[in-house]
This record gives structure tokens, C-alpha cells and sequence, in this order.
């Protein structure tokens, strides 16, 4: 079974679908995204996913074409075509195709793309053993609320982080934690836990969402407070959040361990109240 993509209306083979090269998203990298992934095939969280793509649509000026209801009905078709053990569904929309010129076209035609891959978990011996990060410069605009395509910065520090071989840049702006390239940020310090506020800093993750509830009913404390770079090695845990990530400690930030250097105990109580919401 091919890979799905669904673009303004249709449904073809990933290989098969294409766009214009006039498109904003692929000029200006004018437009927004999601990340959703399934748990015994049904799409996890995709109401929260769904607000957080209108409100970054609505940040841009960006018409949506698409309701919610029939975000609903693509994606159940979608993954009603394909038949892996689990899905990464990917939601993007553009200001479409125009003659390129800064400026908004008086007649925007939105682009739609929904694309559905296999979702291929991190290794168990990865989430046992936990993660390498470092730490680099957060370069990126004063809107990373806005899940825009525009992933530059994102891209140069994932990319970092490779070279570096380890799995996580973790930014830092100003002497602040703000969050990865590709997830969240939470540290544990007297077991409370820290993570930068929701704002301009920070995409709002639903996962880091989830595990704040989670934390909260565990009885912990959770500071939306940005940690400063050196609370990052004064921390005993810390771990991040995201889709793709779920729940994965760091075990090393910039060579040093973290803690005692294997994950800790409350990254592991979250990790396991975090399963039961995905079975
Ligand atoms: N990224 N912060 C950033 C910069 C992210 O790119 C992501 C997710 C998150 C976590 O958000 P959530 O819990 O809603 O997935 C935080 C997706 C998976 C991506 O770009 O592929």
C-alpha cells in the first residue's frame, strides 16, 4: 500500500501528488502545519491539533478552506487507505499559488496537503536508555507559538545536533530554556518540574500539555517558568515531549550527565501514566 497524500480535494498516491512551484508555502514558506500520529490506528489528540493549526492559521491571516468536520472525514479516509500498524499523518496549508510578491494575492487559494506515512516508533532500548542533547543559540523568530513551515532554524539545529551525534538541540535564548528543535523541554529540580510558558518562545506542545496534567495529578509542582541554561545541569531529570518524541529523558546535555546520568524516576512515572492514554 502506497503512502497517501490528499491535496485540495483528492486523494492519489504520495509519488504521484505535486503542487506548483508558485505556491507561498514553497516561496515565502508562507504557511502551517501539524503533526498527528495514531495509537491502534485512530488519530491521537487531533481536536487539540486542530485548534492549534486555526490558531496559527488565524496568526497568519490564513483562510483554512477546511472545517473541522471534514478534517475529521480526511483523515478517517486517509488512514481507512493505508494499512500500517501505525500512522504519521502530516496537515499542511498554505497561502497557495501566486505570481511571487511579498505581499498577500488579493484572491488567495489556499493549498491543502494531508499526507499519511508509517509511523515508526523510537526504539524501546532509545526511550530505555534515554537521550544526548546539546545546547545552541535559539535563533528563530518571535513567533514560535505559530506552527509555521518556516523550520529553518529548526532544521540547522536538528541538523547540529546529528554532527554533534546526539538527538536533541536544545535552545537557548538570552540564557533561557525555551524548548528542541523538535519538542518540548521539561526539567525536574526538587521534584518540581520546570518548563518555559506558553507564549511567543515556545511551540504549545499537546504532549507537554498532557504531561503537565499527568504531573499535576501525580501531586507534583509545575513551574511554567523558563529554567535558566545552568538549571539544566543543576536538574536531576530532564526530558522532553512532543508527537513524535512522547516522553524521552536526556541523560546528557553538552557532555555532562544529567542527574545521575540514567533516567530518573519521575520521567519514568510519567512515561508510564503517558501509556495509559495511548492504549
Ligand atoms: N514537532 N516544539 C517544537 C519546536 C516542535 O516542532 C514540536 C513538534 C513540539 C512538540 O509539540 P507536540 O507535542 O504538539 O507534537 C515542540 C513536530 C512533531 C514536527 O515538527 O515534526
Amino acid at each position: 500500500m502506497p503512502d497517501i497524500a490528499y491535496v485540495n480535494g483528492r486523494f492519489l498516491p504520495l509519488a504521484e501528488a505535486v503542487i506548483s512551484i508558485e505556491d507561498r508555502g514553497f516561496q515565502f514558506g508562507d504557511g502551517v502545519y501539524e503533526v498527528v500520529r495514531t495509537y491502534n490506528n485512530h488519530p491521537f489528540q487531533l481536536p487539540a491539533h486542530l485548534d492549534r493549526l486555526e490558531r496559527s492559521a488565524t496568526a497568519l491571516k490564513l483562510p483554512v478552506p477546511v472545517s473541522r468536520v471534514e478534517w475529521g472525514e480526511v483523515v478517517a479516509k486517509a488512514l481507512s487507505q493505508t494499512s500500517y500498524p501505525e500512522s504519521k499523518i502530516y496537515i499542511q496549508v498554505t497561502r497557495g499559488p501566486a505570481p511571487r510578491d511579498h505581499q498577500f494575492p488579493a484572491d488567495p487559494r489556499p493549498t491543502v496537503v494531508l499526507t499519511v506515512r508509517e509511523m515508526r516508533p523510537l526504539a524501546d532500548t532509545i526511550r530505555v536508555n534515554g537521550v544526548e542533547a546539546i545546547t545552541m543559540d535559539d535563533l528563530r523568530w518571535g513567533r514560535c507559538d505559530i506552527k509555521s513551515v518556516n523550520l529553518l532554524a529548526n532544521v540547522l539545529a536538528r541538523q547540529r545536533a546529528k554532527e554533534a551525534g546526539v538527538f536533541e538541540a536544545i535552545f537557548v535564548r538570552n540564557g533561557r530554556v525555551t524548548e528542541g528543535s523538535v519538542s518540548n523541554v521539561l526539567l525536574v529540580r526538587d521534584r518540581q518540574l520546570m518548563t518555559a510558558p506558553e507564549g511567543p518562545d515556545i511551540l504549545s506542545g499537546v504532549t507537554r500539555s498532557l504531561v503537565i496534567d499527568l504531573a499535576r495529578r501525580e501531586g507534583l509542582k509545575v513551574m511554567e517558568q523558563h529554567p535558566l541554561q545552568e538549571d539544566l545541569h543543576a536538574a536531576s531529570e530532564v526530558f522532553l515531549t512532543g508527537t513524535t518524541v512522547e516522553v524521552l529523558p536526556v541523560v546528557r546535555i553538552d557532555g555532562k550527565p544529567v542527574g545521575s546520568g540514567v533516567p530518573g524516576p519521575i520521567s519514568r512515572v510519567l512515561t508510564s501514566r503517558f501509556e495509559t492514554l495511548t492504549t
